[in-house]
């Protein structure tokens, strides 16, 4: 075990780790941070994604002690400072981007780099860039359409048979 120490949220967090610990495992155990889902725990389904150092990770793909010192946000630091959802977030709750929710952590921060890099994507650019998040609820239509609109953009046209 080791102490390992990054910043997560813009916070400075330690908690001790083996060599084998996932940064899933050790975001959810060890710093009880259990928005970020574990679906698979082996690279699939996209429910862990975080962003370490800005980029989209599959947190079940990375070991805590490889990623120690980085800047990671998770889902728990998505929200506005005043603890109000932030424009994707709302987007997700107006277009009902979610069903059970076990997939929406990693589709929020998946759709949050894309958004970070593509301001304005078009409905297949979305579609591919979620291509690593699974959804079991088969949601994508409503998920695809809460992105676009968080980007600004009129989601009136997009038609249930691209689901
Ligand atoms: S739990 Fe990491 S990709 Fe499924
Ligand atoms: S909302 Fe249930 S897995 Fe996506």
């Amino acid at each position: 075990m080791a102490k390992v120490t990054m910043t997560v949220n813009g916070r400075t967090m330690s908690a001790e780790a083996e060599g084998r610990t996932l940064l899933s495992d050790f975001l959810r155990q060890g710093l009880g941070l259990t928005g970020t889902h574990v679906g698979c725990d082996t690279s699939q389904c996209g429910a862990c994604t975080v962003h370490v150092d800005g980029l989209a990770v599959k947190s079940c793909s990375v070991l805590a002690q490889d990623v120690a010192g980085a800047a990671v946000t998770t889902i728990e630091g998505m929200a506005n400072p005043d603890g109000s959802l932030s424009t994707l977030q709302q987007a997700f709750q107006d277009h009902h981007g979610l069903q059970c929710g076990f997939c929406t952590p990693g589709m929020v921060m998946s759709a949050a780099a894309l958004l970070a890099e593509n301001a304005a994507p078009t409905e297949a650019e979305v579609r591919h860039h979620l291509e690593g998040n699974i959804c079991r609820c088969t949601g994508y239509h409503n998920i695809v359409k809460a992105v676009l609109a968080a980007s600004g953009q009129d989601v009136g046209k997009i038609g249930i048979a691209a689901e």
